[in-house]
């Protein structure tokens, strides 16, 4: 893949990476000023579930000393994906999550609490094992996210307003890979890396990414909600290029598509997912459905045909 094929791409890449330095540099800030806690596990108190979330790959990671904390399967972090570490309103953010649980869950077809949601991302975007429900790291986990709870019911209306770019409108076409693959070599290459693989923070694996890998062995795997395209378009287009959200919703679609085209971990036993199958979402990329559309077109679309058989099943008598 090469980005410099003409003297107009250079400056635009050079322009990027020193915003990519730039952002590198705040994660750096952030992070050093938390190190202070030390490697010992702490108490089951909000403050340690918010280092959790943000230095998953520290204190869970696949490479820690002690085999038995080895919980995550990747060094991702939680806020890899939930971004400023779920504080601030708009996409994937956790300020609201508290008032969703516990609730009547389709992929796992029954109710589910907090917990069980904090492990189906720790299985599936984080390519792990479930926590043990009553584990120090659970319930420090669980409390970090009630206090971002208490902290959105005492923000003002203005404050909650999220700042981010219109939200998505989902094309009614077949997303194409190709064009998702130029966006990604002109507008997340230059983070992400030439084959979706990140940037690591330090030559320690356990010190996290200062840019996630996309694709890849330590990625997210394909069970995961990233995977759908519909999922990754809403977030790439509310928060990607990191810092400088500006891509049009024919790009984020593209690109979404273009990620996922590439491969990642494989999850186990994914065809026991929603045990009712007519409540799959869409754009679920992988088998089985309750409709006989292409399995392309639950990857890539278009899904509007998709969603229209399925309301016209639930009218019928
Ligand atoms: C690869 C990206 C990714 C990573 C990494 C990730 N998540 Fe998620 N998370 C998601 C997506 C996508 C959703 C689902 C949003 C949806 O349902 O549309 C989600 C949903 C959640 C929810 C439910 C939110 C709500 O309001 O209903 C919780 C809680 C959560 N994640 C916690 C975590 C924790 C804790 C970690 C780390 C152990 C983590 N996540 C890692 C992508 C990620
Ligand atoms: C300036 C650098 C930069 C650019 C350019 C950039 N990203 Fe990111 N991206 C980040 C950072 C930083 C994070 C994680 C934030 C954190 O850990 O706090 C991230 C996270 C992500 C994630 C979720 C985490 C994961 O591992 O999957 C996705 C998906 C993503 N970016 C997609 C894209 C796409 C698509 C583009 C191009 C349209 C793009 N990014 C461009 C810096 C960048």
């Amino acid at each position: 893949m090469r980005l410099d094929n003409g003297n107009i791409r250079l400056p635009v890449a050079a322009v990027i990476t020193a915003g990519a330095i730039v952002a590198g540099g705040l994660w750096m800030a952030e992070r050093s000023a938390s190190n202070n806690l030390g490697p010992e596990p702490a108490a089951a108190t909000a403050e340690y579930g918010r280092y959790l979330l943000r230095q998953t790959a520290e204190y869970l990671g696949p490479n820690h000393e002690n085999p038995e904390m080895r919980y995550s399967g990747t060094h991702l972090a939680c806020a890899s994906c939930h971004l400023d570490i779920g504080e601030k309103p708009g996409t994937l953010s956790l300020l609201q999550t508290s008032t969703r649980y516990p609730r009547d869950s389709g992929r796992d077809g029954g109710i589910r609490d907090l917990r069980d949601r904090i492990n189906g991302c720790m299985q599936r975007s984080m390519n792990g094992q479930p926590l043990p429900r009553d584990s120090v790291e659970m319930i420090a986990m669980e409390k970090y996210i009630l206090r971002l709870g208490d902290q959105y019911a005492l923000m003002s209306d203005a404050r909650k307003t999220p700042i981010e770019p219109p939200a998505f409108a989902e094309p009614d076409r077949k997303a194409n890979v190709d064009a998702g693959r130029l966006v990604y070599e002109q507008r997340c290459y230059v983070c992400h890396g030439e084959n979706g693989e990140g940037l690591q923070a330090t030559a320690n694996p356990s010190d996290g990414y200062v840019f996630p890998p996309l694709w890849g062995p330590d990625s997210f795997n394909n069970g995961a909600g990233m995977t759908r395209v519909l999922t990754a378009a809403r977030f790439i287009k509310a928060r990607m290029p990191f810092g400088q959200p500006d891509l049009t919703d024919d790009q984020a679609y593209d690109v979404a598509a273009f990620i996922n085209s590439n491969p990642r971990p494989i999850k186990a036993d994914l065809e026991k997912d929603f045990p009712d199958l007519t409540r799959k979402p869409v754009d679920s990329p992988y088998p089985p459905y309750a409709d006989d559309f292409p399995h392309e077109q639950h990857r890539l679309g278009p899904f509007r045909p998709i969603r229209e058989y399925y309301e016209q099943l639930k009218e019928a008598p």
